[in-house]
């Protein structure tokens, strides 16, 4: 609690001091006319981290739109977060399949008859496969490149250019910290999470100084549906590292979007370390190391 609070306050003074810097840079489409009004974006706001973002970032004051596919359970999230932060102007939430091609236009039509623009996009939502990759049917294969990859390349490449033209705005891709290295018996979602990885360092390399933050939060595993979802409850992952509170997920997000200039950040120093560790060394120790990680325990065998 008071780390992240410590975190929060460091993130907001280097915010604050390296703004007058990025503004300095952030000159191109200054002057376009911007009539509506910020909104925040959040994918996969049904449960999990989205939700844990959804409350965080509508205490902070932002105007939400949520995500995801069930219509119940992201009303009754958005309600919560009114309740919780009856100071923030309004939040939305459409349920819609990321997948459908026309799911950006549908979220664009809800922004413009409310009168709101995209000024921030919290690209969250992400599955992992069930199995082993020769025992995963094709299908659900597609379904988590499709989403974890595509949906979220789509969607920033999206909002993007707009923000770059107005000079301001925010992009958070929710990468993990398993996109640092391969990972065996889950070889498709971390394959996935280092494109995102990947992509967005390098988009945020392209846009610097423009006035535009992209990043992506690495998370460990947290507490969410996300495990079961994934049949990876029986790893030795799990008990190794424990699952963090989805909020302190929400909260590195909340502490990337004040500082704004670092691309790839982890939830606290103990994931820093992983994340560095996980850099240096060798892909020969990693990946067999991984593979026994996401192994099932006995007893308990991956499908
Ligand atoms: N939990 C972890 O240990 C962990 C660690 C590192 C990174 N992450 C990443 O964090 C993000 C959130 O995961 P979580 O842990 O909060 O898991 P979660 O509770 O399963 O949430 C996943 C979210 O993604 C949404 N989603 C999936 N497919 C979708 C689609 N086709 N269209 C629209 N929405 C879709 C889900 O909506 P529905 O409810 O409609 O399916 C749900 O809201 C993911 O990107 C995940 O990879 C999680």
């Amino acid at each position: 609690m008071w780390g992240d609070r410590a975190g929060l306050l460091t993130a907001r003074l280097v915010g604050a001091m390296l703004r007058p810097w990025h503004r300095r840079h952030a000159t191109k489409g200054r002057d376009e006319a911007i009539t509506d009004k910020p909104l925040t974006l959040i994918t996969g706001a049904t449960g999990g981290i989205g939700e844990a973002i959804a409350l965080r970032l509508g205490r902070a004051g932002h105007t939400l739109l949520l995500t995801g596919r069930d219509e119940t359970e992201l009303q009754d999230i958005a309600a919560r977060v009114r309740a919780e932060a009856p100071e923030t102007a309004q939040t939305f939430s459409v349920a819609v399949d990321l997948q459908s091609q026309g799911a950006a236009a549908l979220i664009d039509e809800i922004c413009a008859s409310q009168g709101f623009y995209v000024d921030v996009l919290i690209n969250n939502a992400g599955l992992a496969e069930k199995a082993a990759f020769l025992n995963n049917d094709t299908q659900l294969i597609e379904t988590v490149i499709d989403v974890n990859v595509t949906v979220l390349t789509r969607l920033m490449r999206h909002y993007l250019p707009a923000m770059v033209a107005r000079g301001s705005g925010a992009v958070i891709n929710m990468s993990s910290i398993g996109g640092l290295a391969p990972g065996p018996y889950q070889s498709v979602y971390y394959a996935s999470k280092a494109y995102v990885t990947s992509i967005t360092e390098a988009v945020a390399h392209e846009v610097r100084g423009r006035g535009v933050y992209v990043g992506a939060v690495l998370p460990g595993p947290t507490k969410s549906r996300f495990h079961a979802r994934a049949n990876g409850r029986g790893s030795y992952y799990l008990s190794f590292f424990g699952e963090m509170r989805a909020d302190r997920v929400a909260a590195t997000v909340e502490r990337a979007l004040y500082s704004r200039h670092w691309p790839l950040v982890e939830p606290g120093p103990f994931y820093a370390l992983i994340g560095l560790a996980m850099r240096v060394i060798p892909g020969s120790l990693l990946t067999p190391l991984m593979g026994v990680l996401y192994k099932q325990r006995a007893g308990k065998p991956r499908l």
